[in-house]
């Protein structure tokens, strides 16, 4: 199993055209194979500071690094799960997990191989040949998960992936996605609004404030490593999402 890579943000500010300033000196490390979620108020920065992590948008001051160890490293090691599905419509499930391989140059033996291998690992193998309009919205975005895993990431990125989702689906996700990270062992970054789910699936969770962002709380998830969807009905759970809202509520009144 290779491990994931840590990432390094120090003084982040990033201030878009017409003065809106999103961020204000973020510093944050993240330790290599860590799962961190990020919480926040609506539209305080969290995209934008994900999208810097990935490169797709830059900062105007400070220092982002995504580190590879010493290790051969390459841009495509870095997934990136967004809100939607974004899914080609005239490409089945395989050709669609199948398409970052196919960018890459991969041969068609092998990225066929390994997408039906990342389709099995979210569930779908009786769903390959299925295309997106025959599937549901917690299936597509199974699909889009098995897309981004296709790479065996080093870094996967998630920009509240099921947030759209009900509940129930919501739950089964979060419980496949965190059998996934402790299986591969890859750094995990979550975008989310929801405290519960922020919880169960990270080791840690940062809070924002709202815009620009800044660092408000910085929590270490304690709950057992092995999270069971008994875990949501605890005590110990109830404990530390009232610690989460306590900090939210905190970042809410900070501008
Ligand atoms: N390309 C852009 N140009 C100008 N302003 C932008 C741009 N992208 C984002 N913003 C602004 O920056 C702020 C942060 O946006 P961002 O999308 O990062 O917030 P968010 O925390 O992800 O919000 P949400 O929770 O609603 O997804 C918002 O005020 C937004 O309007
Ligand atoms: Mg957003």
């Amino acid at each position: 199993m290779q491990s994931g890579v840590p990432v390094s943000l120090a003084g982040v500010r990033r201030c878009f055209e017409g003065g809106v300033m999103a961020i204000d000196r973020v510093d944050l490390e993240i330790p290599a194979g860590q799962f961190l979620a990020i919480l926040g108020p609506s539209g305080c920065g969290k995209s934008t500071l994900l999208r810097i992590i990935a490169g797709l948008d830059r900062a105007d001051a400070g220092r982002v690094t995504v580190d590879a160890s010493g290790k051969e490293y390459d841009r495509p090691r870095v997934a990136y799960v967004f809100q939607d599905a974004h899914l080609l419509p005239w490409r089945n499930v395989i050709g669609n997990v199948a398409l970052p391989l196919e960018l890459m140059g991969v041969d068609r033996h092998r990225r066929l191989e390994q997408a039906r291998r990342a389709i099995e690992q979210v569930g779908l193998a009786d769903a390959q040949e299925r295309y997106p309009a025959q599937l549901s919205g917690g299936m597509r975005m199974r699909v889009s998960l098995a897309r981004a895993l296709v790479t065996d990431p080093r870094l996967l990125l998630l920009d509240e992936p099921f947030a759209a989702l009900d509940e129930i689906t919501r739950q089964h996700l979060d419980e496949q996605l965190r059998e996934l990270w402790k299986a591969r062992g890859m750094t995990v970054v979550f975008v989310t609004h929801s405290i519960s789910e922020a919880t169960f699936l990270a080791q840690r969770a940062v809070v924002l404030s709202a815009r620009p962002a800044r660092v408000v709380a910085d929590c270490e998830i304690a709950l057992t490593d092995d999270r069971s969807s008994e875990l949501r009905a605890t005590a110990g759970f109830a404990r530390q999402t009232g610690v989460l809202l306590e900090a939210l509520q905190r970042g809410a009144r900070t501008t």
